[in-house]
């Protein structure tokens, strides 16, 4: 498809940066990525994120499910991460959101969400441990997708992430509380802690597929892909990943074109 613009940085690692006409076109790019996946290794392991940008790379995966018999009955997924103490029956968690946009319209039976039911520091220490090795014993992910949180987040990974964080209990950035607010209702609704796959769980992955569509996600791409490298902005790892594919759609890709 030739009206894809890609930019290959010759520093840093080997990531790209794909800025498509639009976000029907991310979907239809990153869904084709991840059936190619599936197709080449059936038993593959998919990290999948929430959110609203995926919603478009879900449907067209249904699409192909229904459609071209694109079968995920081998395939065993993990999501990154999931409010805490939301459990999965109710309709605000991840789990939910999963289910209602995916899982319950493909025919993968092996998917994971963060276990958000325990309550003693212990407990979730322990089952955030679980899940870890959990991804470990299915051979590691392959492929993992992620968005940019507008507070510099990968996963639930607020500023102050360390590049070795693993799977644990994290405060949410008063700016991703405020932006989940609309879909809870108010503030005062949205919880306050979340448990997600650490920075090295998610760089971990043999491919990673981070996408950012919307005007609001220009100031954070520009961040993640131009200021230094840091804790302070968990989405700079991604500039580390040797494998990394970055989707803008041209509101999200705007401010890497003007000079700094
Ligand atoms: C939440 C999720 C992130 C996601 C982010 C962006 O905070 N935990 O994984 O990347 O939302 O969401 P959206 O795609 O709606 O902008």
């Amino acid at each position: 498809m030739t009206r894809f613009i890609t930019i290959q940085p010759i520093r840093e690692n080997s990531y790209s940066i794909t800025i498509a006409e639009n976000y029907e076109e991310i979907c239809i790019r990153v869904a084709e990525q991840i059936a190619r996946a599936v197709r080449e290794k059936p038993n593959c392991v998919l990290g999948l994120a929430t959110g609203s940008s995926p919603l478009g790379i879900y449907a067209e995966l249904i699409r192909m499910y229904r459609d071209e018999g694109l079968d995920f009955s081998e395939a065993t997924c993990f999501n990154l991460d999931e409010y805490y103490p939301l459990l999965p029956e109710n309709p605000m968690s991840y789990h939910a959101y999963m289910k209602e946009n995916l899982f319950d319209k493909i025919n993968c039976r092996k998917w994971f969400l963060p276990d958000v039911s325990k309550s003693t520091d212990l407990e979730i220490e322990r089952s955030c441990a679980d899940y870890e090795e959990r991804i470990q014993a299915c051979g590691g992910i392959d492929l993992q997708l992620i968005g940019f949180g507008r507070s510099g987040h990968i996963g639930f990974n607020e500023p102050g992430s360390a590049p070795d964080s693993t799977t644990r209990l994290v405060k949410l950035h008063p700016m991703t509380r405020a932006d989940a607010a609309p879909s809870f209702g108010g503030l005062p609704h949205v919880p306050t802690l979340a448990v997600t796959m650490g920075i090295k769980t998610i760089l971990s992955a043999r491919t990673l597929i981070a996408i950012a569509v919307g005007e609001s996600k220009a100031e954070i791409v520009r961040k993640s892909l131009s200021d230094p490298i840091s804790s302070l902005i968990p989405a700079t790892y991604i500039r580390t990943h040797p494998n990394a594919r970055i989707y803008l759609d041209p509101p999200a890709a705007r401010l890497l074109c003007e000079r700094q």
